[in-house]
């Protein structure tokens, strides 16, 4: 046997690798050499405790060793230091200052990992596993020598060469500033932040010493009408605070092309657009900051996600070529920016990365929700529809994924219905109605019981009605025979019931008090609809396909969506409802990914460039099927997961000249994206 093969034996758990080491080797050193994922920021020098491990023993025959209590050499100076200030776990050791004595079996516990998983809430969505852009580093910077001149910056990008394996490292202007006193306050030594996100390393900042501090990254969704933000600890992957705002560019237009409409017609508007977003984003990031109990200035990195328009608006570019065919992209690929090219206001030096657009309609908005909700990785069939007041929608599984968008107009979000409203306290959000009394129940934001159970305050304000409450209550009338298949609320003698109120030549239903279901609500729910199943059927015709497998709502509306009444709507394809899941804000988590995993931004920049785009406003199909999806749920289409609807029909007469009506407002005789 030779000397290698009588060297202790040492088993890292959970990965299972395996190898021999001579006696004396600390057990991080051992880990580094085969691969084991066990993180450091001091480099082993017993300061930042980022290295602790669980060693077992006794007799693991599965592994074919006996751990001798004196398999690891005794707990040391640094070790009891460390444990006298910041306590150890018991049994803990630190990696760097254990040595190894005899056969061992070593558990690397999760926070000592460093490509560790981040929890996410959803188990069906895709594992998180750390690797920020972002990352600390200590070093031992060799002192000047008047005998070999070279400057502070040199030898310290030799140093995180030779002591963290970073070639190339550059440091700025700014690191220049920082440099040379942090050097000297630390005796030679420092921590550095270095960004490894680009064609070479960056040091972004240098504190004096072990830097205990933490470093921060801000994902950010850019939407139409909302702003949200999670700022993550970079460390550890954990969302410290999420924020959202109002999308200040409201002002300019609600939906995307009022505001495209302005920067074209306004001297200067483009620049006042982006002015506002600008703006938006730095009272995000303080606000997160503030949440979150840190300085923003230790935000190092942001992802910024957001739909073509809003993309372009955040960078400074007009967005006027995306209002016209051929809707061309300034650029379609993923950016790597300083933060104070947009002017946000973070660490000085803080970087963003801004994912690819996929089409002139289909953002980077999108791209995240596919690298969030993964249906590049699905064998099944897996239809993605992220539900705004611009539905961007993605159909495929591991072998292909297409991708487009639909203008589903603003009535989803409560606007354009008579009483409707955004998602506040007192909007009716949930709505059931009983189909033999035609009595409505429902619920309203804010408070838990339904209208009709006794906990319901008698003095509750019932203010008006969101989207997920008015895409129920369409639904419900449907169901209890309130309205027939073409959209056409019946009379008070056709329905039997006296709710149901006469307006002009057509008829409303009386949901609460004068909170009314008009037929101009139901019309603009059909064109939403009719656009967001068109989009999804058109992608299924390319596809070859009648079917999907699975069905992911996101967007924070359709987190509220119900896909019951979704489907009896007819606003998605058939399918088993227990098949139909929300993915809450998509967008946001796919920034976050890539936040928090550095090769998540190639996988993103590689899956766009695979994604084929199908552009809704030059396909013939579109307008059939827009067409065709008027009806509810389906003027054909088989929907054999529902139940039977009431085969009612008010007025045929009335039907077809409103039915005349949605197909001459359909998208195409409209404006194209939203
Ligand atoms: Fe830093 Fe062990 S590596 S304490």
């Amino acid at each position: 046997m030779t000397k290698a093969e009588r060297d202790p034996l040492v088993i890292f758990t959970p990965s299972g690798k395996r190898g021999r080491f001579p006696v004396g080797t600390p057990v991080l050193t051992a880990a580094r050499q085969i691969g084991v994922d066990l993180d450091s920021v001091c480099g082993g020098r017993g300061i930042c405790s980022k290295c602790q491990v669980s060693p077992a023993y006794g007799a693991f025959p599965k592994h074919g060793v006996t751990v001798a209590a004196d398999a690891l050499s005794p707990v040391n100076a640094v070790e009891e230091r460390y444990d006298r200030i910041r306590g150890l776990a018991p049994g803990r050791r630190l990696g760097c200052q254990a040595l190894i004595q005899g056969d061992l079996v070593v558990d690397v516990p999760p926070e000592s990992q460093v490509h560790r998983q981040v929890v996410r809430k959803r188990a069906e969505a895709r594992a998180i596993t750390l690797d920020p852009a972002t990352r600390l580093h200590y070093v031992e910077v060799a002192e000047p020598d008047m005998h070999e001149p070279s400057g502070d910056l040199q030898r310290l990008e030799r140093a995180l060469a030779e002591q963290w394996g970073l070639e190339g490292v550059k440091g700025d202007l700014r690191t220049l500033q920082m440099l040379q006193p942090a050097l000297r306050a630390g005796a030679w030594k420092v921590t550095c932040a270095v960004h490894r996100d680009g064609p070479e390393p960056r040091i972004l900042h240098v504190w004096p010493g072990f830097y205990e501090g933490g470093i921060y990254g801000l994902a950010i969704d850019i939407g139409s009408t909302t702003i949200a933000g999670h700022l993550c600890d970079l460390q550890t992957g954990e969302v410290l605070a999420s924020t959202g705002m109002m999308n200040p560019q409201i002002r300019f237009g609600e939906d995307l092309m009022s505001r495209v409409s302005y920067a074209m017609l306004n001297q200067g508007g483009a620049r006042e657009l982006t002015g506002a977003v600008r703006a938006a984003l730095n009272d995000l990031a303080g606000q997160a900051a503030t949440d979150a109990g840190i300085a923003r200035e230790l935000i190092f990195e942001a992802v910024i996600v957001g739909n073509p328009i809003m993309h372009h608006l955040v960078l400074g570019i007009d967005p006027t070529e995306l209002g016209m065919a051929p809707f061309a992209l300034a650029t379609a690929d993923a950016l790597n920016l300083w933060a104070e090219e947009i002017e946000l206001r973070l660490h000085p030096d803080a970087r963003i990365y801004v994912l690819p657009c996929i089409a002139g309609h289909v953002g980077a908005d999108a791209a995240a929700v596919a690298l969030s909700e993964a249906p590049d990785r699905s064998e099944e069939l897996m239809l993605v529809v992220d539900v705004g007041t611009n539905a961007e929608i993605l159909l495929g599984n591991r072998e292909r994924l297409l991708a487009c968008s639909s203008p589903t107009g603003p009535a989803f979000e409560g606007a354009q219905i008579s009483s409707g409203q955004r998602a506040a306290p007192g909007a009716i959000e949930r709505v059931e109605i009983d189909p033999v009394s035609k009595e409505p129940r429902f619920r309203i934001i804010g408070v838990e019981a339904w209208s009709d159970e006794p906990d319901f305050p008698p003095d509750a304000r019932v203010t008006g009605i969101c989207g997920s409450g008015i895409i129920e209550a369409i639904a419900e009338m449907r169901t209890a025979g309130i309205l027939d298949a073409s959209g056409l609320i019946g009379s008070p003698e056709q329905t039997a019931t006296s709710r149901c109120v006469p307006q002009g030549r057509t008829h409303a239903y009386r949901l609460h008090d004068d909170i009314l279901v008009t037929q101009g609500d139901v019309r603009a729910i059909q064109l939403g609809k009719s656009a967001l199943y068109a989009g999804a059927r058109l992608l299924m015709d390319q596809l070859g396909t009648d079917t999907v497998d699975r069905i992911v709502l996101a967007g924070a509306f359709g987190a509220h969506i119900s896909p019951r009444h979704a489907m009896i709507l007819g606003m998605i394809p058939d399918c088993d409802l227990a098949r139909v899941s929300s993915a809450g804000n998509a967008a946001g988590t796919g920034a976050r990914i890539a936040l928090l995993n550095v090769a998540a931004r190639r996988e993103v920049e590689a899956l766009v460039g695979r994604i084929h785009k199908v552009e809704t406003a030059i396909e013939p199909r579109f307008q059939e099927h827009f067409v065709a999806a008027n009806a509810i749920p389906h003027a054909t289409a088989p929907f054999p997961h529902l139940d039977p609807l009431p085969a009612v029909s008010f007025n045929a007469e009335q039907g077809r000249r409103r039915r005349g009506r949605v197909a001459d407002r359909s998208p195409d005789a409209t404006d194209a994206p939203a």
